[in-house]
């Protein structure tokens, strides 16, 4: 099985800002080379010039197949090979379950979602031609838990969450490792490019309570965008990742109870889910 060379080849997605510029960032400092993808990423010109041959920018938007397959074709006629494809495009909807939009609720999911299945169905083939390669799955603590406001960013990260247990299963025996990443509240400029749906006053008590408490969170709550890339960079380094990697304190503080939950449920109700098997 071919090792992943050292210095890596890195496919970024939402490269541009927050956790995937500073992947990029330190990916670069390291030594390897970055295909950095993004809608628009003249934010990342000056750093292209600074770098050179080790940063190829490629303005691309996740939910456009077509796009996403050329812009893997330029990275391997840069590169050659990719090591390394971080599946971090994503924003976020903010609103009860029953206030967002239909066109809301598609929209986020085509990004969060369908963007990543985009990203997937034109790498893997490198990746399994190479019999090498980690996928870094962008997820978040509402991969695995949510509350009031969330629901339909969570429901995203936990439709990428159930399709990379199936993957990891499938491309494991290739050579090709999967981690989902799952940060907490990370000092990005996430909560400016969050959609907000429309509200009604009977989620006041909750959805805009909640709302109004991560406004006023102190900036000490955040996780600092730079460590939560050198955490992931821990695992890409590691020869045994995890599946899932949560990052910063506020993640296993939202993933731990409601995962404690669901083991409460199925345990507490073991004798009826026992009970319906015939005798
Ligand atoms: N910040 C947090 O608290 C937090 C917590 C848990 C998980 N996460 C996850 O971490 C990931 C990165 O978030 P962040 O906090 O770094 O957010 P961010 O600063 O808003 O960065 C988002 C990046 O995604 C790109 N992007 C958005 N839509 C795109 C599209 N359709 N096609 C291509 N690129 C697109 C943006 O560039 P363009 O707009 O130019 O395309 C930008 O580079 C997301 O998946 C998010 O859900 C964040």
């Amino acid at each position: 099985m071919t090792q992943a060379t050292n210095p890596r080849t890195w496919l970024i997605t939402g490269a541009t800002s927050g956790i995937g510029r500073e992947l990029t960032l330190q990916a670069l400092e390291n030594g390897d080379t970055v295909a950095a993808l993004a809608r628009d990423t003249s934010a990342l010109e000056e750093l292209a010039q600074a770098y050179d041959e080790s940063l190829l920018l490629l303005p691309t938007d996740v939910r456009d197949e077509r796009a996403v397959r050329e812009a893997v074709e330029s990275a391997l006629a840069r590169f050659g090979r990719i090591d390394v494809v971080a599946n971090n495009a994503g924003y976020g909807l903010f609103g009860a379950v029953e206030e967002a939009s239909d066109a809301q609720a598609r929209a986020v999911f085509d990004t969060n979602v369908f963007g990543v299945l985009n990203v997937l169905r034109a790498t893997l083939p490198v990746l399994r031609a190479q019999r090498s390669g980690h996928v870094l799955q962008g997820s978040s603590v509402y991969g695995q838990s949510a509350h009031p406001g969330v629901g339909l960013l969570a429901a995203t990260k936990y439709a990428v969450e159930g399709l990379s247990d199936a993957l990891a299963a499938e491309v494991g025996p290739l050579g090709i490792k999967v981690t989902l990443i799952q940060p907490g509240m990370t000092a990005t400029p996430f909560l400016a490019n969050l959609d907000v749906a429309a509200g009604l006053d009977d989620y006041d008590q909750t959805v805009r309570q909640v709302h109004k408490a991560i406004g006023e969170m102190p900036a000490s709550a955040f996780s600092d965008a730079a460590r939560i890339a050198g955490g992931i960079r821990n695992v890409v380094d590691s020869p045994n990742p995890p599946l899932r990697l949560a990052l910063g304190a506020s993640s296993a503080a939202g993933l731990r109870p409601a995962l404690e939950a669901r083991l409460a449920d199925l345990d507490g109700w073991l004798y009826v889910t026992e009970a319906v098997d015939r005798p």
